[in-house]
């Protein structure tokens, strides 16, 4: 966060959806320590990332936390008051969202909706930035990368996180919410769930670095970089062993910086 930026939110409210979990922890500390006052809101589903560990420490003890999922009576009371709602609750692990696809459709999309539908009533001018993955641009027809890649979801989780986007985006045309949408890549750092392989590649990776260990994922393990040729899993920041869906030839219209969508700026203010 830039100096400028993070001062901006001296004295404002703000909430931290899966804000006991990795990035969320993180943005949480900087932004308590920034003079913020920030709620976070967490259904510390156990194969995820989430820890109360992660907000220990002095400007931890200045967070309150709310430890349920966000679509729920206490975490939408709690997002009432909020000026800016960072939402970045959801499950990350793609091999999950393909052997329990409900329960990822659940976190990642239904939840969401239903804190968009609190917002909506009790907090309409409310700020939210949704957090979504480059996972839902599926396997690389060309690189670099841009936003006007088609979306071709390669699983559960790349379906159900762009879902998740047009709610929000929708809700931001439709009922004034001013919503934005920042697709991640692979983030690393401190915080991360390192102690099993429920988080993607990376984790394991740096898991195995810490420990000595050599071998990374097991099976292919490709690197592309940019300009390099796409190759099968080094792309898509999972293991080799996920289940490889077919996928629909006829892929949604992509995303451009011209019509509201996913990846840029956005209205948030
Ligand atoms: N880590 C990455 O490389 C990466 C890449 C792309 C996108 N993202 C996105 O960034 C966000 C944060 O990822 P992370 O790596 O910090 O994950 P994480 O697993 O460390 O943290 C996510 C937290 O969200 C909580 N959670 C999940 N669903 C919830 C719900 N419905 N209600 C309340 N809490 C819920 C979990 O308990 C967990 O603590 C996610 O939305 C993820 O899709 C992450």
């Amino acid at each position: 966060m830039q100096e400028q930026s993070a001062a901006s939110f001296r004295g404002r409210t703000c909430v931290v959806t899966g804000g006991l979990g990795f990035i969320g922890s993180n943005l949480a500390l900087r932004l308590a320590r920034d003079g913020a006052s920030v709620t976070v809101v967490d259904a510390l589903h156990p194969r995820h990332g989430g820890n109360r560990v992660n907000l220990e420490g002095e400007a931890g003890d200045a967070i309150r936390v709310v430890e349920a999922d966000l679509g729920a009576p206490e975490s939408l009371a709690a997002m009432a008051g909020a000026e800016v709602v960072f939402n970045l609750a959801g499950q990350v692990s793609h091999v999950d969202s393909m052997t329990r696809p409900l329960f990822d459709l659940d976190v990642n999309t239904r939840s969401h909706v239903a804190m968009l539908e609190g917002l909506r009533n009790d907090n309409p001018d409310a700020v939210v930035v949704f957090t979504s993955t480059r996972q839902l641009f599926g396997k690389p027809r060309y690189l670099p990368v841009d936003e006007e890649h088609p979306v071709a979801p390669v699983d559960v989780n790349g379906i159900t996180k762009h879902a998740s986007e047009q709610f929000h985006l929708l809700y931001g045309e439709t009922y004034g919410l001013r919503c934005s949408v920042v697709r991640l890549t692979n983030v690393y750092g401190p915080r991360q769930r390192l102690r099993d392989d429920f988080q993607g590649f990376l984790p394991i990776f740096v898991r195995r670095a810490l420990l000595g260990e050599r071998r990374g994922c097991a099976g292919r393990a490709r690197a592309t970089g940019r300009g390099g040729r796409p190759s099968g899993h080094g792309c898509c920041g999972t293991t080799s062993g996920r289940p490889r869906p077919r996928r629909c030839a006829r892929a949604p219209r992509p995303p451009s910086a011209g019509d509201g969508s996913a990846g840029r700026a956005g209205r948030a203010g």
